[in-house]
């Protein structure tokens, strides 16, 4: 192919020229369109290419005060060229070839997920929702009162301990029921619930919990719970276990059974822990439920009537009825660990990974 050759140096015929050159390539890059890289060698190789060997000869040719003009030209010519090598070109594609290549990677936009825990809490809480429950919230920093004197805790309680209550410095002056401390469970709620609304309510609460736990594969200092509160009147430990029976199967598939054992918590009478039968075995018997065919999975029970009395009390300081009238209406509580449930859901060993923040674990919920 020639060279075209440059005798004028004026701004007007460097547009024309440039122009021209910029033109004769993009027909070239049309009619190359199957072969890029021919295009690409013909035009920007090194030491033959076409734009090599204008640039030679109009360089030679041009005087000494125009070859700064010219270069910075050319540098744009390059830009243009290469970018015709990328690109699709200029809608001068021959029909057949689209100039767009479907083998590169499309562009990733990365949009959040829900973390595994906030997932399974809110697949928890609406098993619950789906038979009327309300969703209720509380605060994590909470009084003594509503952690543990409302809920029937003795005042020398195990749970009261620092060992496992991380309490806020710099409450020794106030009475013990206004101290301020980390809720260890999601239990207080119940009780706000009950000085804000009469009987009847139905109420689910998740949340964050704390507790002064040594870090371990099994435990972290922060966890979450959800809770559950019934109160009506006719209320009895039928409907308790067929609601968390329902529930267990709407959550974990039909074919899972309950069974339910005697416990203690102070704030039900009678209390209960409830049973699963092993998801991952069946019942028959495996590694992770201990060959014991269940799996332990929350707390529950009747409503102690000293939490409504706490209740119509604490009511009655606030200037409100004390309607929950042990009388004439009775309820049934529960509490279920997420983390232990996320756990078994996922397939997660280690519950720091929850906690980790690492994004390599994270990626996989996506
Ligand atoms: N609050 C208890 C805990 O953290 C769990 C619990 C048990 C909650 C029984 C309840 C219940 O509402 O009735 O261990």
């Amino acid at each position: 192919m020639d060279i075209p050759q440059l005798t004028d140096f004026s701004a007007a015929s460097l547009d024309a020229a440039f122009g021209a050159v910029l033109l004769e390539a993009q027909r070239g890059k049309a009619t190359a369109a199957l072969d890029p890289e021919a295009f690409r060698l013909e035009w920007l190789g090194r030491k033959q290419g076409r734009l090599k060997q204008i640039g030679d000869a109009w360089f030679k040719a041009a005087p000494v005060e125009a070859r700064k003009l010219i270069g910075q030209r050319f540098n744009a010519l390059k830009d243009q060229i290469e970018a015709l090598t990328t690109a699709g070109a200029d809608g001068a594609t021959p029909p057949g070839t689209s100039g767009f290549d479907v083998t590169l990677p499309g562009t990733t936009r990365r949009i959040g997920v829900e973390h595994p825990l906030i997932k399974t809490m809110a697949e928890i809480v609406s098993v619950f929702q789906r038979m009327g429950y309300s969703v209720g919230l509380g605060p994590e920093v909470e009084t003594d009162f509503y952690n543990f004197e409302s809920l029937n805790f003795p005042p020398n309680h195990p749970a009261r301990d620092t060992q496992d209550t991380l309490v806020v410095a710099g409450q020794e002056s106030k009475p013990l029921r206004d101290r301020l401390l980390m809720r260890t469970h999601t239990s207080p709620v119940q009780i706000r619930t009950m000085l804000e609304q009469a009987p009847p309510l139905r109420i689910v609460i998740p949340g964050k919990v704390h507790r002064n736990d040594a870090a371990d594969a099994t435990h972290s200092p922060v966890f979450h719970q959800v809770e559950g509160l019934c109160v009506g009147s006719d209320i009895t430990f039928s409907d308790l276990k067929g609601t968390l029976d329902h529930a267990m199967k709407a959550f974990f598939g039909s074919a899972v059974k309950t069974r339910f054992f005697p416990s203690f918590f102070p704030f039900t009478e009678p209390s209960a822990d409830v049973q699963i039968s092993c998801i991952f075995c069946g019942g028959k018997g495996c590694r992770k439920c201990k060959q014991s065919g269940w799996i332990e999975l929350l707390g529950c029970g009747m409503v102690d009537p000293a939490v409504f009395e706490a209740v119509n009390q604490r009511r009655v300081e606030l200037g409100r009825d004390p309607v929950y009238d042990t009388r004439k209406i009775s309820g049934f509580a529960f509490g279920m660990g997420v983390d232990r449930i996320a756990m078994m859901k996922y397939g997660i060993s280690d519950i720091g990974l929850l906690y980790s923040g690492d994004m390599r674990f994270l990626e996989q919920f996506a």
